[in-house]
C-alpha cells in the first residue's frame, strides 16, 4: 500500500449514513482502497438521526461530498430526496448507494450486485435453474431481485410469516411463496437471508440433508463468518459461500461508481475485515 495521502485543501469524501453506524465496516474498507489507489478522499461514519435525513443528504451534496451509503434505517426513506434512482434501486425499493454529481443525486442499489458476485466467484459451478430464500426481510427483497437478474427458473421463498413471502412475489415473476420446512430437495441454491445464526441471535436450524449433493448454500450473515447454516452444510459436503463476499462487492461497486476505480477485493482485505470483527 503506498504511504498515506495527507489530507489537504484538495481532499474529498463520502460516508455511510445510518443511526447507529459505529459498527459499520464500511469506513475501514473504503479507506484503505482509497489509500490503495492514492485517492485524495476520506470516509466516514456519519451518524444521522431519521428525523434529520431531508436536511442531511441535500447538505452533503452542496459542500462536495462524492456520495454516501446508505445503512438501516434510511434505505427507503432516502428514495424520493433523490434526482434519479436507477432501475434496480427502484424495484428492491431501497437505495444504499448515492453518487453526488454536479447538484444532483444520484440512487444506486449495489446489494443485489455484490450478492451476485459474490456467490459468482465462491460457487463459480452453480445451477441458475432453482432457488431457495429464507426471510422476506429488506435483504431478501435484493437477494431476490439478484436471483432474477441471474435467470433463475423458480425462486421460492421461505419465510416466518408466510404473508410477507407472499409480498415479496411481486419482485419476481419467477417467485412464490412456500410454507416453512418445505421444498428444499430439489433446489441448486439455498440462501439465508433471516437474521437467524447472527452473533447474539439463534441458529437456523434447518434439515439440509434432503439437498441435493450439487446444492450450494449461502448465507448473508458475516459475523459469524461460519454461521450453524454453513458449518451443518458443509459437514454435508455441500459448497458454501460465506456473508462477507455481499459486503465487500456491494462496497467495490459503490467505490466504482464514486470514483471510476475497482478497487481489489482479496484475502488481505477480507483478513482486515474480520479482524475488525474480532474474528
Ligand atoms: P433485513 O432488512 O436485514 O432483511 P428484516 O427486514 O428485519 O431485516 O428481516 C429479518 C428477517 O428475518 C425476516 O424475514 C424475519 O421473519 P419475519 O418476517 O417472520 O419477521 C426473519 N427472522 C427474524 N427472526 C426470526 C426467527 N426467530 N425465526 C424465523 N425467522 C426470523
Amino acid at each position: 500500500m503506498p504511504d498515506n495521502i495527507p489530507i489537504n485543501g484538495r481532499t474529498v469524501f463520502a460516508g455511510v449514513v445510518g443511526w447507529p453506524v459505529s459498527h459499520s465496516l464500511s469506513p475501514a474498507i473504503h479507506n484503505r482502497w482509497m489509500q490503495e489507489n492514492s485517492i485524495n478522499a476520506v470516509y466516514l461514519p456519519l451518524p444521522v438521526e431519521p428525523e434529520n435525513l431531508p436536511s442531511v443528504i441535500p447538505a452533503l451534496s452542496s459542500m462536495g461530498c462524492v456520495g454516501v451509503n446508505l445503512t438501516i434505517p434510511h434505505k427507503e426513506q432516502v428514495l424520493p430526496l433523490l434526482d434519479h434512482v436507477d432501475d434496480v434501486a427502484k424495484r428492491i425499493g431501497a437505495c444504499n448507494t448515492v453518487v453526488m454529481k454536479e447538484g444532483k443525486l444520484h440512487g444506486h442499489n449495489t446489494d443485489a450486485y455484490g450478492f451476485w458476485k459474490s456467490l459468482e466467484q465462491g460457487a463459480p459451478a452453480l445451477k441458475r435453474d432453482k432457488a431457495l430464500v429464507l426471510g422476506a426481510g429488506g435483504a431478501a427483497r435484493a437477494v431476490i431481485t439478484a436471483l432474477h437478474d441471474a435467470g433463475y427458473s423458480e425462486i421460492r421463498i421461505m419465510n416466518r410469516t408466510y404473508e410477507k413471502a407472499q409480498a415479496l412475489c411481486a419482485l419476481s415473476s419467477q417467485a412464490r411463496a412456500v410454507l416453512w420446512g418445505s421444498g428444499i430437495d430439489d433446489v441448486d441454491l439455498l440462501v439465508n437471508t433471516t437474521s437467524l445464526g447472527m452473533k447474539g441471535q439463534p441458529p437456523l436450524e434447518m434439515d439440509l440433508s434432503p439437498l441435493p449433493s450439487h446444492a450450494v448454500v449461502t448465507d448473508i450473515v458475516y459475523n459469524p463468518l461460519h454461521t450453524p447454516l454453513l458449518l451443518l452444510a458443509k459437514q454435508q459436503g455441500l459448497t458454501v459461500v460465506d456473508g462477507l463476499g455481499m459486503l465487500l462487492y456491494q462496497a467495490q461497486k459503490a467505490f466504482e461508481l464514486w470514483f471510476g476505480v475497482t478497487p481489489r477485493v482479496d484475502e488481505t482485505l477480507r483478513k482486515t475485515v474480520l479482524e475488525q470483527l474480532g474474528q
